[in-house]
């Protein structure tokens, strides 16, 4: 699905975050690629993700445009990809377009983050190869051409890596170094078998075919992308070229502790949906990362539930009934809160018009009103029929009422239709 805009700007893929087998011709995206070059059959697509490099970004596509020209003319794009930086970036980039054939520009204002602006950018591209390169100059243009050489020589993924012969950094403070390599060191012990597979895989800057990870639903989070190719691709081959990653002129760098925390999460995300269930889920079409943090938001409204049947039933005394249906109202909100934010986070984005939040609680609340009348007739069973403790009797109940929550809200409040 793709959301239009004005102007020259190319339209904003939305939804799942699947690149297409085959290259998207050209009625479904607006090609700046006027006459000559829109019969062409495009060889290779580089996207260059930004966020204020105002700075920058004239110099880069002026190097990329020059040195490409010479050695795949009318045969490459570039895709700026920015997030409506307060800059306008995307703007200065636009405006480049007449001067420049082979640019385009997409200019996202709802979603935001450098993992999924690469990833909309390969959506929209036309390329067999695609590419990703830092939009601030940090990442040498002519590494590429020896990237390009490797998949040629049949490399599914090309990297350009500091830790390999002829690679490096300029001036990078001790403490730079140390946490880049302290990042690296967590990724092989949460994820060995992918993190392992390259020297660099804070990298940004690489090449990779289509074929390697077409039909994969991606599902980044924060800045390492080679990481998810990696870790959800069909990579087979991989080659890697050193640079020497430049000190920046212009602008800052936009990592804060946020992109770290965020790597951690993508590490773990990835490490439960490549590991044995994942691959169980996978086959089955079961979600297991989202139902494991379906799990996890149950667990804290477990803990809501049973401190509120605490202090209504032994503290103030309220009937066993009475008190598990109103501690379950508690729970319910606070998982729907969760829910709405974490499990589902990323589908409750793409609905985020309040009446629709308020629909999906109002749904979210009758499914799980018919789960507490469960839960309250099992506890009955467990507690009156099979004489059980009452709190061993409430944690079963809940457990096979949690299955029904996650499943029948999956399919109705959240309307996870994944179509494969
Ligand atoms: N669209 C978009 N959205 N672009 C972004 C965002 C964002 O949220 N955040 C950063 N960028 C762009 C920047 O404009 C720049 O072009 C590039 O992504 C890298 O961002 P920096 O902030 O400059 O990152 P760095 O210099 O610390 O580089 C580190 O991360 C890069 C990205 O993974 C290094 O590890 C590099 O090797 C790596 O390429
Ligand atoms: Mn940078």
């Amino acid at each position: 699905m793709f959301t239009t805009q004005h102007g020259n700007l190319l339209p904003v893929p939305t939804g799942a975050l699947q690149i297409s087998r085959r290259p998207l011709s050209l009625e479904n995206t607006t090609s700046n690629r006027p006459g000559v070059n829109s019969i062409y059959p495009i060889r290779f697509s580089l996207v260059i993700p930004t966020y204020n490099e105002s700075g920058n970004i004239e110099r880069i596509i002026q190097q990329l445009s020059a040195m490409l020209d010479e050695v795949l003319p009318h045969n490459y794009e570039l895709i700026v990809v920015d997030d409506d930086s307060p800059d306008r970036t995307w703007e200065l980039a636009a405006a480049l377009i007449p001067e420049y054939p082979c640019l385009r520009v997409m200019r996202r204002e709802t979603e935001r983050g450098l993992a999924t602006a690469v990833i909309r950018g390969w959506q929209v591209a036309q390329g067999e190869v695609l590419g990703v390169i830092d939009g601030d100059l940090q990442h040498p243009p002519d590494t590429l051409l020896r990237l390009l050489s490797e998949l040629e020589h049949g490399a599914d993924l090309a990297v350009a890596s500091r830790h390999v012969e002829g690679g490096g950094v300029s001036t990078w403070s001790a403490t730079r170094r140390f946490l880049s390599r302290g990042a690296q060191l967590l990724g092989l012990m949460i994820l060995p078998r992918v993190v392992s597979r390259v020297s660099d895989p804070m990298s940004g800057y690489f090449l990779v075919r289509r074929g390697a990870i077409a039909g994969q639903i991606l599902n980044p989070v924060g800045y390492k992308i080679l990481i998810e190719v990696l870790g959800r691709g069909a990579i087979d081959q991989i080659a890697e070229v050193g640079y020497v990653f430049q000190e920046r002129e212009e602008g800052e760098s936009k990592v804060t502790w946020k992109q770290y925390m965020d790597y951690v999460h993508h590490l773990l995300r990835l490490r439960v949906d490549s590991g044995r269930l994942g691959r169980w889920g996978e086959r089955l079409h079961f979600p297991v990362g989202r139902f494991l943090r379906f799990g996890l938001v149950g667990i804290s409204g477990l803990a809501v539930d049973m401190a509120s049947l605490y202090i209504l039933y032994d503290v103030l005394g309220m009937g066993l009934t009475r008190s598990a249906i109103l501690a379950a109202e508690i729970a319910i909100i606070n998982n729907f809160l969760w829910n709405d934010r974490w499990t589902f986070g990323d589908l409750a984005k793409q609905q985020s018009q309040r009446g629709m939040v308020i629909k999906r609680f109002l749904k979210f609340n009758i499914i799980c009103l018919m789960g507490l009348i469960l839960k309250v007739l099992l506890l009955n069973l467990f507690f009156n029929g099979l004489q059980m403790n009452p709190y061993l009797a409430n944690l079963i109940a809940i457990a096979i009422v949690t299955f029904w929550n996650f499943w029948i809200n999956l399919k109705l409040s959240w309307r996870v239709t994944q179509v494969r």
